[in-house]
């Protein structure tokens, strides 16, 4: 697919350029400067892709980036969402502006992008309940605005998903394009983490939940190329079974 990666200078979009590629991606790179870009990446990565400027809290350039390269999908992970409950960055008017780009873009075309977004750990749901795990540790509560845009949308104007990875690691600087992927592969669940460690512990009044979420939190790390590839690799069919859902995920081999 021809891909739109909205915030290719980050952490997880520098790793998201390489696994596109990867998986046979076409590469479109939305960013804030392409030099900053060009000085992350090696030259011969950085030879294979297209590089847009501009900024993803102006949904024109978004919906002009979509159009005049024709993609077929889009990655948004510009944006950093603040940790504390009281905090507030740039990331839910990057994520409203990408989102209306994204939508106007498909209207354009008479069909819905294929877009996943980003999120945290707390947007899912605590499992065989309807509450969100960040109900109990509240944090990075920006994600859950975010998510609630998505479930607000008409049916049929932006075909998304939400990956919900815990913290991510890096496992190399090196950011380089192999011809298969070399990662371990993640194991994804709609809704829910998956493979869930319940506890009794969850019954003691009021702090109960939070401390079996406390207990799992670790379960759930994951590296950023892990997390790049299964994005690269769902984008290979236009068919997803994540449509429209959130997703957790954790390392099979864990
Ligand atoms: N890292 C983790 O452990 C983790 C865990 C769970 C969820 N997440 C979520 O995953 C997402 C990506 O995380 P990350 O660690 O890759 O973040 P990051 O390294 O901070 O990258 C953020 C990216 O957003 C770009 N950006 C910011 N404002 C922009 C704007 N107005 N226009 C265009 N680009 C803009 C930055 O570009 P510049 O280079 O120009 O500043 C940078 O490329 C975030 O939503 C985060 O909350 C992260």
């Amino acid at each position: 697919m021809k891909v739109l990666l909205v915030g290719a200078t980050g952490n997880l979009g520098l790793r998201l350029v390489a696994a596109l590629l990867t998986h046979g991606h076409s590469v479109i790179a939305f960013v804030r400067s392409s030099n900053k870009l060009e000085s992350l990446l090696p030259a011969s990565v950085y030879s294979q892709i297209t590089v847009i400027q501009g900024d993803a809290k102006d949904p024109a350039s978004i919906k002009r980036a979509i159009l005049d390269a024709n993609c077929d999908a889009v990655v948004n992970t510009a944006g950093l969402a603040a940790l504390p409950p009281w905090g507030k960055s740039d990331l839910p008017a990057i994520f409203r502006a990408v989102l209306d780009g994204v939508r106007q873009a498909g209207v354009d075309r008479k069909k819905p992008l294929r877009t996943w977004f980003l999120a945290g750990l707390g947007v899912l749901h605590y499992p065989g309940s309807e509450s969100m795990l960040s109900n109990h540790i509240p944090i990075y509560l920006e994600h859950r605005q975010n998510l609630r845009l998505l479930r607000s949308l008409p049916p049929d104007t932006v075909d998304w998903s939400m990956l919900c990875p815990g913290t991510m690691t890096p496992e190399s600087s090196d950011i380089n394009v192999p011809a298969k992927s070399q990662h371990g592969k993640l194991l994804g669940n709609a809704t829910t983490p998956p493979s869930w460690h319940d506890s009794w512990m969850k019954y003691i009044p009021l702090i109960g939940k939070s401390l079996v979420c406390a207990i799992n939190a670790s379960r759930y790390t994951t590296t950023l190329e892990q997390n790049a590839d299964f994005i690269a690799s769902d984008l290979e069919t236009y068919e997803s079974r994540w449509s429209g859902t959130t997703v957790g995920i954790i390392d099979g081999s864990k």
